[in-house]
């Protein structure tokens, strides 16, 4: 498998919690690592690079003080997202601090990945780049990323559109580092399944808004719990990019369901005018995948990979029997 001993060597799962806008900081991401899962949060999730350096000084602190408890077990690294696009300013300050603190993931969405990975390589982290299709991962691939994470359909967020078992095969076609695979992965059999189709590691958002670490609010995490797969609008209506939303979200805020499934470009009204501030949007608009029918609970992250963990191992062992 073409992961990278550095990472492979500490995790208890196949596993990176993938950076959710407005979801994740560094409350869950200390927790996945210290359950032995990669945690992750997007840079822009601290209103400033101040603030962002705040957060990586209390990851290096918080993981400092589990090794101190725990001196035999292995550091699992973590993983920062980084939005590298004329459109985030800040970006060239973000990852200067990255560097700065020697993050040991960095990834990757939109723009070009290769500046990252000179400055990332430079001393010795990792740079995983998501894409949802093979010509953006053929890019990725030439600007020497270390992972790259297919990005299916049904997925949370900026979902892509493609079947899993074909996009995981078109990618590993033009690239053979580490794929890593997200879309509607919800329990531990997913995991051992997304390996079985070439996947080396797995990438999950949804499941972790429901965790007690997550930063979502209460009424987000009910939402999650009964929303069911045919609830998730793929639509660009909210902020002009395609992405996954609750049905329940956009009923709230007013979005005609029927218009939303028309082809073409639609006129919402005044007040449901894209809206070109994407935290905006997103604040006011609640985005999940299809995921959700599998989520029935909050628990805390440690809770949720000993669960996952569970149901991998009797997964593997079912398979076994065969
Ligand atoms: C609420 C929410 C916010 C997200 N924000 C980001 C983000 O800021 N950056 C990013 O690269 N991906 C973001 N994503 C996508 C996830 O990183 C990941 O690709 C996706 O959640 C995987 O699919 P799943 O939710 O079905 O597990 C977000 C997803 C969700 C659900």
């Amino acid at each position: 498998m073409p992961v990278s001993p550095s990472l492979q060597r500490p995790l208890s799962l196949p596993l990176i919690a993938a950076p959710m806008f407005l979801i994740s900081g560094p409350e869950l991401a200390l927790a996945c690592c210290k359950a032995g899962i990669v945690g992750s949060f997007p840079a822009l999730n601290q209103r400033t690079s101040e603030g962002f350096e705040e957060w990586l000084v209390q990851m290096e602190h918080g993981l400092a003080e589990h090794q101190a408890r725990y001196p035999d077990a292995p550091s699992v690294p973590y993983a920062v997202n980084l939005i590298v696009h004329k459109t985030n300013p800040r970006w060239q300050a973000d990852l200067a601090l990255c560097v700065k603190h020697q993050v040991p993931i960095i990834i990757t969405s939109l723009g070009a990945a290769s500046q990252v990975v000179e400055a990332v390589h430079g001393y010795g982290g990792l740079v995983f780049h998501d894409v949802t299709n093979q010509k953006h991962a053929r890019k990725a691939a030439d600007a020497g990323v270390d992972g790259i994470i297919a990005v299916a359909a049904g997925a949370g967020g900026h979902a892509g559109t493609i079947n899993p078992f074909v996009l995981v095969h078109e990618i590993r076609e033009v690239f053979d580092g580490t794929i890593i695979l997200a879309g509607a992965l919800s329990n531990g059999e997913d995991l051992l399944a997304a390996q079985a189709m070439g996947a080396d590691l797995c990438y999950m958002g949804t499941r972790f808004i429901n965790t007690t670490e997550s930063l979502a609010e209460k009424a987000y995490q009910h939402m999650v719990i009964a929303a069911v797969s045919g609830d998730i609008m793929y639509t660009p209506a909210v902020s002009g990019i395609p992405a996954s939303f609750m049905r329940q979200s956009l009923e709230a805020a007013g979005y005609p369901m029927d218009k939303l499934n028309q082809p073409g470009a639609v006129d919402y009204g005044e007040k449901l005018k894209p809206v070109t501030d994407e935290a905006k949007a997103w604040k006011t608009v609640w985005s999940a995948g299809q995921g959700v029918s599998q989520i029935t609970d909050v628990v805390p992250v440690a809770t949720l990979v000993e669960r996952l963990s569970q149901q991998y191992r009797a997964a593997k062992d079912r398979l076994d029997t065969l």
